[in-house]
């Protein structure tokens, strides 16, 4: 039997008339890294604070471990890590006093040396936060959400606004705790990311799922793969060819470009998830 993490059924909420989760049905298992992918504004944060019993849902249920988050919150919290996108962290202590503190309300014992140096603060440990960088206060809210060693951890848009560098550390650090058995459930809406990091995703547009794969199968099932042909055309001027890869004519076509032209660079083309959104839902992801 497949143990899930985390499943949803049905999940619903609506602020007012707006209905902003619209009931989404599915299930996370075990260890696995689940992204939730969608522009602005599609109820991924809604999503995730019924998940972590932030938010009561409206209808439908959520469950972790197999506990049902609205009736037992404060049981689901003691397995739980949880991220958000506004930081919670106290920004007159230090990133060692802050972790501290999360530590006691949680009653567990934490290396918190160890922790620090894990995502990377390695020696910042003793300033304060209000002096930290964007970059820095992420992993420090990672580091908080791992103090009670989870066993799901859920991040709300963890690289959101960062460089290319300190998102790529805080990618490695989810790598890492998944690799220790942690279930990972991620929002974003940076396909990259999605793509790079998910086992499966999940796209969520207007409240409601429009599909659910692993990215690969999401590429296969969707996705036009082309091999690109840049060949010399007129006046010393590349001209580009493009060749369908999943066609019956794919080797003719290929065959008939290198006999006849002549071949600068050949490339092959995936379609990348946003592709895939964009062909799903009519609109693009920022
Ligand atoms: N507190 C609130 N009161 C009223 N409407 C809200 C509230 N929070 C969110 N909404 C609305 O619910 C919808 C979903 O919002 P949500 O924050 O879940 O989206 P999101 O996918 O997290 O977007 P983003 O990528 O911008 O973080 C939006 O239309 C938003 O305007
Ligand atoms: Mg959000």
């Amino acid at each position: 039997m497949t143990n899930f993490s985390i499943t949803a059924e049905n999940l619903t909420y609506h602020y007012g008339d707006l209905v902003a989760v619209d009931h989404i049905d599915f299930k996370v298992e075990e260890g696995e890294i689940f992204g939730f992918l969608g522009p602005n504004g599609a109820g991924k944060s809604t999503s995730i604070k019924m998940l972590t019993g932030q938010l009561r849902p409206k209808e439908g249920k959520a469950t972790l471990l197999g506990i049902d988050v609205a009736q037992r919150p404060n049981r689901v919290h003691q397995s739980i890590g949880v991220a958000f996108e506004t930081s919670n962290l106290y920004e007159q202590m230090t990133a060692e006093e802050n972790l501290r503190f999360f530590a006691r309300l949680f009653g567990v014992k934490v290396d918190v040396k160890a922790l620090i140096n894990r995502v990377g603060l390695e020696n910042r440990g003793s300033e304060r936060v209000e002096g930290f960088s964007k970059g820095m206060k992420q992993r420090l809210m990672v580091a908080r959400a791992l103090v009670n060693r989870p066993r799901i951890l859920f991040l709300d848009e963890p690289t959101d606004g960062l460089d290319p560098v300190s998102s790529e550390s805080i990618r490695n650090l989810i790598q890492e705790t998944r690799a220790g058995g942690t279930t990972v459930f991620l929002t974003t809406h940076d396909m990259f990311e999605a793509d790079k990091l998910s086992d499966r995703v999940a796209f969520i547009d207007r409240g409601k799922i429009v599909a659910m794969d692993k990215p690969a199968i999401l590429k296969q099932q969707y996705g036009k793969r082309l091999i690109k042909v840049e060949v010399a055309g007129h006046n010393g001027h590349s001209e580009m060819r493009e060749v369908r890869l999943d066609s019956q004519e794919t080797g003719i076509a290929l065959k008939q470009i290198m006999e006849t032209e002549k071949v600068i660079t050949v490339h092959s083309e995936e379609a990348t998830l946003e592709d895939i959104f964009i062909k799903i839902t009519g609109r693009g992801l920022a």
